[in-house]
C-alpha cells in the first residue's frame, strides 16, 4: 500500500473547492417512518421536514442531523416521480452525495467542462432570508453529486448551527425521540468516507472520472491480494478531494471461488452501481458502539478467534513505526466486537452494521481514527469472512 496523495491547497477562486459534505440524500419508501429508524438506532435528531403539511406536494423530505452529518430522507408522493421507479429498482439507498461549494453553478459548469454529465441544471430557491442554489452531475450508477451554494440565513455556517436546509423546510415539532437523543448522544461527528460499488472492470474508469471531473486524487491503493478471502475478493481504490475533505473508495468485484459481497450488492441493486457504505466518524469508538448496541443496532458479528491474533499484529505494527500503543481497553474492544487495524501512522477502530434495509445493499461503518488514515485493510479479510457467513445465512453465496 502506498500513499500517493498529497493535500492540494485550494483557493476561493477554484470552482471545484469543496467546503463540506452538505448532506447525503436517500431515496426511501417512507421518509416519515425511516426518520424514526435512523433516529432511534443511530441517535440522529429529526430536525426538519418538507412534506404535505409544509406545502411540499411532490416529495416528503426529512432532514436528520448529528454532529456535522446531515441525512436527507426523501420519498416521492406520486407513482410518476422518477424516484418511485428508482425505489422499485433499488429499494432504499443513497441517491446524492451533495457538496457545499462557493458557487454551485460554477462548480457544475466546471464539472461538465471536465467531462461530467449533468444530472440536473442549476436551480435557486430563495426567500426573504437567503437562497440555496443546487446543480447536479451524474456519477456511478444511480448516484449524483449535487453542488450546493448558500447565502443569508441558509449559508453554510447557519446550516452547521442547525439552520434550515433550504426554503420550504420547517423545524419538526417537538418529538420525544429528539429529547432522548440529546440526553443520550451517540457521538457521530461527520462522514469520514463514502464507498461506491461499481461493475466488474469499471473501477479504473470511475477512478479516472473522479480525477478528471471532480479533480480528486488517488489516496490509497489496494490490490486484490490484500482483500481476498478463500471464496471471494474485491478490488478497491480510494479517491480523495483536493483538500482531503471527503474520501470516496471505489470497489469492483474481483474473481473469487464464490460470490463476492460486491457482486451480491449489484445483484440486489438491479446490476447498477451505488453507494455501499457511509463511514461515520466518532472520537470515542467505545462510547459510540456501546450506545448504538444498547439501541439495538445490528452489527457484523466478529468471530472470537479474531481477537486471538489481532493484538500481536497491532502492537508490532505500532512499535515498528514508533506509534503510541492502543489506549482503549482490549477487553472492552472485544466485548463490543470492534475491529482494530494499524499502519505506519497509527491505528483505527471500526465496525460495520448489517444492511440498513431489507435488501443487502447499503450499510454504515462506525470509524474512530487514532492517527491512521487508512481504511482497515488488515480487517478486510476478517470483514469478508464475516460478511460471507452472513451471505451464507441469506442463501446468497
Ligand atoms: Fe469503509
Amino acid at each position: 500500500m502506498t500513499t500517493v496523495n498529497t493535500s492540494t491547497p485550494r483557493t476561493a477562486a477554484d470552482p471545484m473547492a469543496l467546503v463540506d459534505v452538505d448532506h447525503v440524500r436517500f431515496f426511501v419508501g417512507n421518509a416519515k417512518q425511516a426518520a424514526f429508524f435512523y433516529a432511534y438506532n443511530f441517535g440522529f435528531t429529526i430536525a426538519q421536514r418538507a412534506d404535505l403539511t409544509t406545502g411540499s406536494r411532490d416529495r416528503s423530505r426529512y432532514l436528520l442531523t448529528q454532529g456535522n452529518i446531515r441525512l436527507l430522507l426523501e420519498t416521492p408522493l406520486s407513482k410518476d416521480d422518477p424516484a418511485a421507479e428508482e425505489l422499485r429498482n433499488y429499494g432504499d439507498g443513497v441517491k446524492d452525495i451533495a457538496f457545499t461549494v462557493d458557487d454551485a453553478e460554477a462548480a457544475w459548469k466546471q464539472a461538465i467542462k471536465n467531462g461530467g454529465e449533468s444530472a440536473y441544471e442549476p436551480r435557486t430557491m430563495s426567500d426573504e432570508h437567503g437562497s440555496v442554489t443546487t446543480a447536479g452531475i451524474k456519477t456511478y450508477g444511480r448516484v449524483v453529486h449535487s453542488f450546493v451554494s448558500r447565502t443569508g440565513s441558509y449559508d453554510h455556517k447557519s446550516l452547521r448551527n442547525g439552520g434550515l436546509l433550504e426554503p420550504g423546510f420547517e423545524p419538526v415539532p417537538h418529538l420525544a425521540i429528539n429529547d432522548l437523543n440529546e440526553k443520550n448522544p451517540c457521538g457521530l461527528m461527520y462522514v469520514d468516507h463514502c464507498v461506491g460499488n461499481v461493475e466488474e472492470n469499471r473501477m479504473n474508469h470511475w477512478v479516472e472520472w473522479y480525477e478528471n471531473v471532480m479533480e480528486f486524487k488517488m489516496f490509497k491503493h489496494f490490490d486484490d491480494h490484500d482483500i481476498s478471502t478463500e471464496h471471494s475478493s474485491l478490488m478497491s481504490k480510494v479517491m480523495a478531494s483536493g483538500n482531503n475533505l471527503i474520501k470516496m473508495p471505489i470497489n469492483e468485484p474481483a474473481e473469487g471461488l464464490r460470490k463476492s459481497q460486491i457482486q451480491e450488492y449489484l445483484e440486489w441493486h438491479d446490476m447498477t452501481p451505488g453507494v455501499q457504505h457511509l463511514a461515520l466518524r466518532t472520537n470515542d469508538a467505545l462510547h459510540s458502539v456501546n450506545a448504538l448496541r444498547e439501541r439495538g443496532v445490528d452489527f457484523l458479528q466478529i468471530p472470537d478467534v479474531y481477537y486471538e491474533t489481532v493484538w500481536k499484529r497491532i502492537e508490532q505494527t505500532l512499535l515498528d513505526h514508533g506509534q503510541t500503543p492502543v489506549k482503549e481497553d482490549y477487553d472492552r474492544i472485544k466485548d463490543l466486537g470492534i475491529l482494530v487495524d494499524a499502519d505506519d501512522e497509527g491505528y483505527l477502530l471500526q465496525l460495520f452494521t448489517m444492511p440498513l434495509q431489507d435488501r443487502p445493499t447499503l450499510f454504515f461503518e462506525i470509524i474512530c481514527r487514532r492517527g491512521s488514515q487508512s481504511f482497515g485493510k488488515g480487517n478486510f479479510k476478517a470483514l469478508f469472512e464475516s460478511l460471507e457467513l452472513e451471505q451464507e445465512r441469506r442463501g446468497n453465496l
